[in-house]
């Protein structure tokens, strides 16, 4: 599969480096606007083909997204330290007006991936503006809370000394303080976490989860204070999406699109577990939530859409 990435900061120029390494594309084309910069990270990247699959990457302009079959967006500023997600919006809507035109013309059938932040919001505005320019809205998505997700289950895994891929549970709503993690439904070898927690003999407290929770949800802020940036997580989460459409995996994601309704709120972008089926089609799955976590989900909800209202007026 043939992918592009636009805007090579920290995390687009990640993103390809890890997409190397889980020899989930065969084509890549970095697009920065600072072209120099594409090319280096392009060069860097490129020296690293050897110790894992032969790969075309390069630099190139927006024509060279023709046959590309999903754009991955990852252009845009980020976080300052203390800056939340939802402060960036309007930095953000600016580039994404300048990108979307171009990518749309070259590569009008291709699945648009947005990363930047707030991820949530950005792939909303990303949608409606590409309905606006005539294209199909339908193909824009978000990373979401795929990282979140598994913060959550890589966190509780080790805390219940079971491998992440046994823990199930998710982080839904907004990537960012309102998101929701979804405590009620873990499921760890087919067993609800309180039952798992007894058969095992462990102690697992109320101290515990919110421990688990506030770290799920402060984790950007940690690294960023400690580093400046997050790239190599969100990096990670954006190959295995980019893995998952090329080969086709079926898998289950917590990726943003645009929905309907959540909770009674209308025409919101926000992540829920999505089954990607084949390139595509993402088909949102309904989720038995407490009451506790379906206001937590119906406040995000509304979060988003309040910044998506005050944004439009
Ligand atoms: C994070 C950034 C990608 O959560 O928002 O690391």
């Amino acid at each position: 599969m043939k992918i592009g990435i636009i805007g090579c900061g920290y995390v687009g120029s990640t993103v390809a480096y890890a997409v190397l390494f889980k020899k989930a594309a065969t084509e890549i084309v970095l697009i920065d606007k600072n072209h120099q910069r594409a090319v280096a990270e392009a060069a860097d990247i490129s020296h690293a083909i050897p110790f894992s699959h032969a790969i075309d990457i390069y630099a190139g302009d927006y024509s060279d997204l023709k046959g590309a079959e999903l754009v991955i967006i990852a252009a845009g500023v980020n976080q300052k330290p203390g800056e939340t997600r939802l402060q960036l919006l309007g930095r953000n809507e600016a580039v994404l007006r300048q990108i979307l035109p171009p990518l749309l013309e070259n590569a009008p059938e291709a699945m648009i991936l947005m990363t930047t932040n707030p991820v949530d919001v950005m792939t909303h505005l990303a949608a409606k503006l590409a309905e606006e320019l005539g294209y199909n809205g339908h193909l824009v998505f978000g990373s979401g809370t795929t990282l979140d997700t598994a913060r959550f289950r890589s966190l509780l895994s080790a805390k219940l000394g079971v491998a992440p891929q046994h823990v199930h549970g998710y982080v839904i709503g907004e990537h960012g303080d309102s998101e929701v993690l979804t405590w009620s439904i873990v499921d760890i070898g087919g067993l609800q976490l309180d039952d798992f927690v007894a058969a095992q003999k462990l102690t697992f407290t109320d101290a515990d989860k919110e421990q688990i929770d506030e770290q799920v949800r402060r984790a950007a802020y940690v690294i960023i204070e400690g580093k400046g940036a997050t790239y190599y997580g969100i990096g990670a989460a954006v190959a295995n999406i980019v893995d998952v459409v090329a080969h086709g995996q079926k898998a289950i994601l917590t990726i943003c699109k645009p929905l309907k309704e959540v909770e009674g709120i209308a025409d919101v972008t926000l992540s829920m577990p999505h089954l990607i089926h084949g390139k595509k089609r993402m088909m949102p799955l309904p989720l038995k939530l407490s009451q506790e976590e379906r206001k937590a989900l119906k406040q995000s909800a509304s979060i988003i859409k309040k910044f998506l209202d005050d944004f439009k007026n």
